[in-house]
């Protein structure tokens, strides 16, 4: 028997968010908010030029500048053995540039001032005399016999390669691919891109002169990796650095990395022991931080007589800039892109990868993506589509019959992935069906037989999120687990510290509710705090959707351990016999009177006032969770577009999401996940291009040029969903904040590829831009 409880703001709730009450009032409190006094400020001199050998920099104008306090070269941080970093894929890039630059908005100098006006422009009298080299600005040029070298600061490097991988089995994929009736081929440029978060990266530096201690007020993804980072590379001592991560105005992936900025703003506060503060500027955001994709792929699909998926074979040649920098797990030399068998149950696959360095700034985040995941969703859902649109078989159809079927799971898949759960048809059926697939693929034949161009995209995607596994996820050698600690106040107010930390995802009002719903707290009663590496549990970050998987698990673990201990407790209160008590959210009561019961608060209260004799006072815990798997969220998604065959303008009628993340903590907080990986999944479609000229001059450094959607050209989305929890996971939850960014893209081009169909036009690669549909339209005659 049970009894009404009051709504706690449990688990599939849709509360509002706990955090908005600050932001909407203008009391979020952001990097650049934080004021400490006697706090000086940087700029940066970056290079103009592509590659170019440094003959000297003159300084002395510069410091000589009112305000100017001092002027940091390479040379200076050379001599304090800092003139070069790891990167989180365990190479090194330059700090400030020693002997070379080798991209164009690379750091060369700083100035540090009593302001910020003064240290920018100190920077322009910095004098430098640069010797310009020959640029290389792909991998084809990389690779290219005579290609000048670009990392000639690296022992025993003699080209441009930086490594080969591979996963797979290429015999059994040659095999398949003797036999089968249908080979359907697609080279595709998935290219760079930008997070471009609305807040861009900086710090804040304080070294104490007195006790030695630096607290870095950082926008970091990963504060407490990051502390590591700076005591292994700086040999300070890891309890003298405290790093904070305040509010953070969105990460996408690009507050993952340590930039140069961080530690020459670091080394000035310890040189000169006082406060100092850089925030990046957005042309220099753009330019110069972690970047995301440009990737060159190249997939063959074989596939029976009757279309049925027998092998995939995948190459791709990854553009990873002048460092190689990519934030993603050691193990994985381009990432998870090895997921790229997708949704589909194909026996045999075989990728294998190929990574160079150009003259372009290094990257290679998780923007919105759980390590290249998104490049690999990109190919296979485009190359099914092709191979539809080749076959004559319908899109839907194709899919349908090349699904993993529900039955099949845990599935493992061709190139060594253990998939958790999934439903794929059931995704794709809701999808279909909310958009009246039959009728628009009706209204479609009647158009084209017009001369109409009209199409519908599809793109049932498999993401894999939530690493650890420790056992084979890691960065730099820390395992990627994730952590939660829990404190029960005296009076049943709970205070809930977490390894990871939000950007904006409404950490603390759906951790709040993991709480809510396995300890009957109300979520309103759970206060919690991420971000600062003193008083937060050791964690991985947030990137990447793993905070629910991970830290999510962990503080469903730690509620359930104080849930134990408070079981005890209410049995000594009620003078029962553990066992003979019933637990409903919010309060235990004796089996058969109900009415004999105490609440969770009851129970926080006799922890620190009324123990049996031997218990430990206190209700409080942490827990560290290490992931058995990955999460492996999916959906389906549908887009209708018209297009204009005489200017190529694509119109974006209908978006349909069917997404399926488990169980849904917050379906409110879901959704507006989704609505934000659209946004960006049409925006890279569409519009966002950063791209150099043969120079190596950054094109897209600005908002002029680098064309982020604004509500004004972003479509309605019609969001659903399907639930198919993962059954490893406490909650039976999977990690979604990147699905849409992850799966979208290839629905919006295919939607215009089935447009384009009766012209035979395969492939345009992103952006697809009117210009670009429009020559292809050209190409084939169809317009003047
Ligand atoms: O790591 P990150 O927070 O970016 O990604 P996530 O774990 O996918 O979570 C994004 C937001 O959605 C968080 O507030 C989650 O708690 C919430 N979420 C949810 O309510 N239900 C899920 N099954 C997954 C995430």
């Amino acid at each position: 028997m049970s009894v009404d409880v009051k709504p706690h703001g449990g688990i599939g709730e849709s509360i509002k968010r706990k955090e908005d009450a600050r932001f909407l009032r203008g009391r979020g409190n952001y990097l650049d908010d934080i004021t400490l006094p006697n706090t000086l400020h940087m700029a940066i001199l970056r290079s103009p030029h592509a590659h170019a050998r440094i003959r000297s920099i003159d300084t002395s104008a510069a410091s000589a500048s009112p305000g100017v306090i001092a002027v940091v070269t390479g040379e200076l941080m050379a001599q304090h053995g800092l003139a070069w970093m790891p990167t989180l894929s365990g190479d090194t890039q330059a700090v400030l540039a020693t002997d070379k630059v080798r991209f164009q908005g690379q750091e060369v100098a700083a100035v540090v001032a009593e302001s910020k006006y003064a240290a920018e422009d100190a920077v322009g009298l910095i004098d430098v005399d640069y010797e310009v080299l020959p640029v290389i600005v792909s991998p084809q040029a990389a690779r290219a016999e005579g290609a000048p070298l670009i990392r000639d600061d690296k022992e025993g490097q003699q080209d441009n390669h930086i490594y080969h991988w591979e996963a797979g089995d290429a015999a059994a994929t040659e095999t398949a691919f003797a036999r089968a009736a249908h080979v359907v081929k697609l080279s595709t440029h998935y290219p760079r891109s930008h997070p471009a978060p609305l807040e861009t990266c900086g710090i804040l530096a304080d070294v104490d002169p007195a006790s030695g201690k630096a607290t870095l007020y950082m926008t970091s993804q990963a504060p407490h990796a990051i502390r590591t980072v700076f005591a292994l590379v700086a040999g300070l001592p890891e309890h003298q650095i405290r790093v904070i991560s305040p509010d953070i105005g969105g990460g996408f992936g690009n507050k993952v990395p340590v930039y140069p900025g961080y530690v020459v703003a670091t080394a000035a506060s310890l040189l000169l022991g006082r406060p100092v503060k850089w925030v990046e500027d957005r042309n220099e955001n753009l330019i110069s931080t972690g970047f995301a994709r440009d990737f060159h792929m190249t997939g063959e699909l074989a596939l029976d007589g009757d279309g049925r998926m027998l092998a995939l074979r995948v190459h791709l040649d990854s553009d990873n800039g002048a460092f190689f920098a990519d934030a993603q797990p050691t193990k994985f030399k381009a990432g998870l892109f090895h997921i790229v068998t997708g949704s589909y149950d194909i026996p045999a696959a075989h990728v294998s990868a190929d990574g160079y360095y150009t003259n372009k700034a290094p990257g290679g985040v998780a923007y919105r993506c759980s390590f290249r995941v998104t490049e690999a969703s990109y190919l296979i859902e485009r190359l099914v589509t092709n191979a539809a649109l080749e076959l004559g078989i319908d899109q839907a159809e194709l899919r349908l019959r090349n699904f993993i079927p529900p039955e099949a799971f845990p599935y493992h898949s061709a190139t060594g992935w253990e998939y958790d759960s999934g439903n794929y048809a059931g995704a794709m059926d809701v999808a279909l069906r909310e958009l009246g697939y039959e009728d628009l693929r009706r209204e479609q034949a009647e158009k084209r037989q017009r001369g109409e161009l009209m199409g519908i995209g599809l793109a049932s995607f498999t993401e894999v999120v939530g690493a650890g596994p420790g056992r084979d996820f890691d960065i730099l050698g820390l395992r990627m687990f994730d952590s939660a600690e829990l404190r029960v106040h005296p009076t049943g107010k709970a205070i809930l510290k977490l390894g990871v930390k939000s950007q904006g995802q409404g950490h603390h009002t759906t951790f709040a509710q993991i709480v809510a719903e396995e300890l009957g707290i109300p979520a309103a009663d759970v206060e919690v705090m991420e971000g600062d590496t003193d008083n937060t549990p050791y964690g991985l970050g947030t990137y990447a959707s793993r905070s629910t998987p991970t830290a999510g698990a962990a503080t469903a673990m730690i509620s359930r351990k104080l849930r134990d201990k408070a079981r005890k407790l209410a049995a000594h209160l009620l003078e029962a016999a553990e066992e003979d008590l019933e637990w409903e959210r919010g309060r235990f009561y004796v089996r058969g009177t109900p009415e004999r019961s105490k609440t969770i608060q009851d129970v926080a209260f006799a922890a620190y006032t009324n123990l049996p004799e031997g218990m430990e006072a206190g209700l409080e815990g942490s827990h560290y969770y290490d992931p058995p798997n990955m999460t492996y969220p999916f959906g389906t998604y549908a887009v209708v577009v018209d297009v204009d065959s005489g200017t190529g303008v694509v119109k974006v009628r209908r978006v349909v999401a069917v997404d399926d993340c488990g169980v849904r903590i917050n379906p409110m907080i879901v959704e507006g996940q989704i609505h934000g990986g659209l946004t960006e999944g049409f925006g890279i479609a569409f519009t966002e291009l950063i791209t150099f000229d043969e120079d190596g001059n950054c094109i897209g450094s600005n908002f002029m040029d680098y064309l982020l959607p604004t509500a004004w050209e972003t479509p309605n989305f019609e969001c659903h969903a399907t639930v198919t929890p993962s059954p490893h996971h406490p909650l039976g939850a999977k990690g979604v904040g990147e699905s849409a960014t992850v799966g979208s893209p290839a629905a919006f081009v295919n939607a215009v590829i089935d447009a384009l169909a009766p012209h035979k036009i395969e492939n345009i690669d992103m952006p697809v831009t009117s210009d670009k549909v429009w020559a292809a339209l050209r190409s084939r005659g169809v317009t003047e």
